[in-house]
């Protein structure tokens, strides 16, 4: 953890979740009362389910978030959601550059930054998801990934307040493998050292959240490295009591 900063505990549904999904964010907002209000919690339902989430989560703890939105405010994109569009669904969040999306859409760093910028512009907080292959992990790229992925992902003028970063071995993601304590330690000191360098005071208290088979038996030991402020949670936020464990560990700070 880093001193001073609010844990954020973020769940991505991914494309998981129909009308009945809603019965689980019923529960994960109401175990929320349960716990002490010391974690930031958010779900990132599909598209689909923004409003009525939103909608139901008014008033709790829980915040909504989306899974992307396109870099303009409006215009001829089939398909496509703006950050404006989130917004007046009721999300406060959204997630940009998954490697999901960097892999199957194509998304470049520069399309990251542009979806981030967007989601700033309408006042939405940024989750930008960064992080290395199996292949560059092996070849001992890791760092260097990194660093081109912050330095070209993240907008100029992010602060603590609009912007988390995401770091996400794409290698972990699902497959129940993590990095070892160590390698953790060094990928988020080396974020966060780079993050102070561009934005300051703003780059020391800006959530750097860990993601890649998080789970409630792992929870605690990722929630001990430094500069490990939080969880994006992929399969593990889509039953409430998994989700509400990890949150749980996270409030014992
Ligand atoms: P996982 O996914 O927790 O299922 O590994 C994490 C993510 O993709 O955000």
């Amino acid at each position: 953890m880093t001193p001073g900063t609010k844990p954020l505990v973020a769940g991505n549904w991914k494309m998981n979740g129909l009308r009945s999904s809603l019965d689980t964010l019923k529960t994960i907002a109401s175990g929320d009362a349960a716990l002490a209000g010391k974690t930031d919690m958010l779900i990132c339902p599909p598209a689909t389910l923004l409003r009525a989430a939103a909608t139901l989560c008014s008033g709790t703890v829980l915040r909504i978030g989306a899974q992307d939105c396109h870099p303009l405010p409006s215009g001829a994109h089939t398909g496509e959601i703006s950050a404006a569009m989130v917004v007046d669904c009721g999300a406060a969040f959204v997630i940009t550059g998954h490697s999901e999306r960097r892999d199957f859409q194509n998304e470049t760093d520069a399309m990251v930054r542009a979806k981030a910028a967007a989601a700033h512009a309408a006042g939405l907080v940024a989750i930008v998801c960064i992080g290395e292959t199996g292949a560059e992990r092996q070849s001992g790229e890791t760092l260097d990934v990194l660093k081109r992925q912050l330095a070209h992902s993240v907008p100029d003028g992010a602060v603590a307040a609009s912007t988390v970063i995401a770091y996400e071995p794409v290698w972990a993601i699902g497959t129940g493998l993590t990095p070892t304590t160590h390698d953790i330690r060094e990928a988020h000191a080396f974020m966060r050292a780079e993050l102070v360098s561009r934005f300051g005071g703003d780059g020391t208290n800006m959530r750097i959240l860990y993601g890649g088979s998080v789970k409630a038996s792992n929870a605690a030991e990722l929630m001990a490295i430094d500069n490990v402020d939080g969880a994006l949670v992929g399969g593990a936020s889509l039953k409430a009591d998994d989700f509400l464990a990890i949150a749980a560990i996270y409030e014992t700070l």
